[in-house]
């Protein structure tokens, strides 16, 4: 079987953000609680109750964002919960989730605002928080960002000091409330469009008039266009009276500078699954295209296209096996990782409206890139196809079409091609990648790289292994990248075999 891929003459799309693979972790089964914090327990090396090993393997995915405390989590967490001596912190129920490694339904608050600005330090990452929007008011939301970013003489710029952080830790990203449609509150459209007017309205006051880091503020958005419309509808509402006459207010759609989605998607089980299932992920997952068009279509409708950046702040498979009481875990297979690819490809041609995206989750929930257990952390097959993908970070995406067969099933939205690509450049090279999904049979790919170019490297990922693999501290190094041998045919035109369920990084020089 064979296939082409064009990167068409060098039209561009726009820069890839290295936020693109940004990361969510949320106080969430052993994601939080086992997988980054260990408090105590000495069994592993840590930074004051934070693990090492992860940090070490996240330090090599140069991550750029990570998105805490939740999800569902956020919306019921209250931050004050979490500062200050850690023996005098109150233990609270966790509302929606089991917990750590007893799997209780309850927070100890030993990891809060200052453990995970200290992970971020570590992770040499941006935070993202996301306020308590669902059952909490603007105040607490406004005393967090003071906490965090301001640099005066109050009370609680004075608690972070006292609590070990003497600089502010300029947060930029906040995130009002989490699917404020569902967990978050439940609110109609028109309702949240009020209670975000009402966080931001502050949040933007105390950027404006406190501090001079920038901050960038998150709205959530629904799957359904509908929703999505009645809340930039009702954004602006009340504004006949006009906008707010001092301080430069201005319109409401200037308090929102990104707008959220989610997806997740499964077919048949983690490593149960029949052929036809197999394809179908592929066909679920490539569902976030049309989430981020809609998206797109929908701000379009109020605002230029480039004021507002959609971000995709939890996507991933969340399998059936992954259920409340096991903390959402699941196995994380060749056939995730070969989805991941597909995923990432798509958001890429995206590039000029997609201002980030979180894998949910980093650790050891649902699609995670490092697992741990009490003493060892390792990294999954995700984690492989996020550090192949990374020589896009930064670069320029370039419009790629693909010439290849097409799987359809009947009730899917969408078709699954065998082959899936994305081509980026900058710096006189031009980075290629490409899986094949089709799991019984090599393909032989030739990329036309639409320019002179010469092969620099080609690797491969999950040469020889199984869909239904997933990687254990055991055998997780049999998931490395090995070099794939290409035919260089000149005038940038390569030709290679892609092993069954493989993904491809091709760099070429031009
Ligand atoms: O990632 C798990 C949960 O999925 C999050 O808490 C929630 O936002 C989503 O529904």
């Amino acid at each position: 079987m064979s296939s082409e891929v064009s990167v068409s003459g060098g039209e561009t799309i726009d820069r890839i953000s290295e936020n693109i693979y940004g990361h969510f972790a949320e106080h969430l089964g052993r994601c939080i609680y086992g997988g980054i914090w260990v408090g105590d327990d000495n069994r592993v090396e840590t930074n004051d109750g934070i693990r090492m090993d992860t940090v070490e393997l996240l330090r090599d995915l140069e991550m750029p964002v990570l998105r805490w405390p939740g999800g569902c989590f956020a919306d019921d967490y209250h931050w004050e919960d979490g500062v200050g001596p850690r023996d005098e912190r109150p233990r609270r129920r966790n509302l929606w989730w089991t917990q750590g490694r007893e799997n209780v339904p309850e927070e100890s608050n030993q990891f809060g605002t200052d453990e995970f600005l200290r992970l971020c330090q570590l992770l040499e990452t941006d935070p993202y928080i996301a306020v308590n929007v669902g059952s909490s008011t603007p105040q607490e939301a406004l005393d967090w960002i003071e906490y965090c970013n301001y640099d005066g003489d109050t009370e609680l710029a004075d608690r972070r000091r006292e609590n070990g952080q003497e600089e502010p830790y300029g947060v930029k990203y906040w995130g009002i409330g989490n699917e404020n449609w569902g967990c978050g509150g439940r609110f109609a459209p028109d309702e949240y469009a009020d209670e975000y007017r009402r966080f931001a309205n502050y949040f933007n006051g105390f950027d404006n008039l406190m501090n001079a880091e920038s901050t960038e503020f998150i709205a959530c958005g629904h799957l359904t266009d509908d929703w999505n419309r009645v809340f930039f509808e009702n954004l602006n509402g009340g504004m006949e009276f006009g906008p707010g006459t001092f301080l430069g207010m201005g319109s409401p759609f200037n308090l929102l500078d990104h707008f959220s989605v989610h997806r997740y998607y499964q077919a048949g089980g983690d490593v149960d699954f029949s052929d036809d299932q197999y394809y179908k992920m592929f066909a679920r997952a490539e569902k976030i295209a049309g989430d981020i068009d809609r998206a797109a279509e929908t701000i379009s409708d109020f605002v230029p296209k480039d004021e507002i950046g959609i971000i995709v702040d939890e996507w991933g498979a969340w399998h059936p096996e992954a259920k409340n009481d096991n903390g959402l875990e699941q196995e994380n297979t060749v056939r995730d990782a070969v989805a991941t690819a597909g995923v990432l490809d798509l958001i890429h041609d995206r590039a000029d409206v997609v201002s980030m995206a979180n894998i949910a989750q980093t650790v050891n929930v649902l699609q995670c890139l490092v697992q741990t257990d009490e003493e060892d952390a390792w990294r999954t097959p995700t984690f492989r196809v996020f550090e192949l993908y990374e020589n896009h970070v930064g670069q320029t995406a370039l419009e790629t079409s693909v010439d290849t067969d097409v799987e359809s099933f009947e009730a899917e939205d969408h078709d699954v091609p065998m082959v899936s690509a994305s081509a980026s450049k900058g710096d006189g090279e031009l980075f290629v990648t490409a899986s094949n999904r089709r799991h019984d049979e090599a393909e032989t790919i030739t990329v036309d790289a639409g320019t002179e170019a010469t092969v620099e490297s080609a690797t491969v990922l999950f040469d020889g292994k199984d869909i239904r693999e997933y990687s254990t501290k055991d055998n997780a190094e049999s998931f490395a990248s090995s070099d794939l041998s290409v035919d260089d045919e000149g005038d940038g035109a390569v030709t290679f075999d892609a092993p069954p369920a493989s993904v491809v990084g091709l760099t070429l020089s031009e």
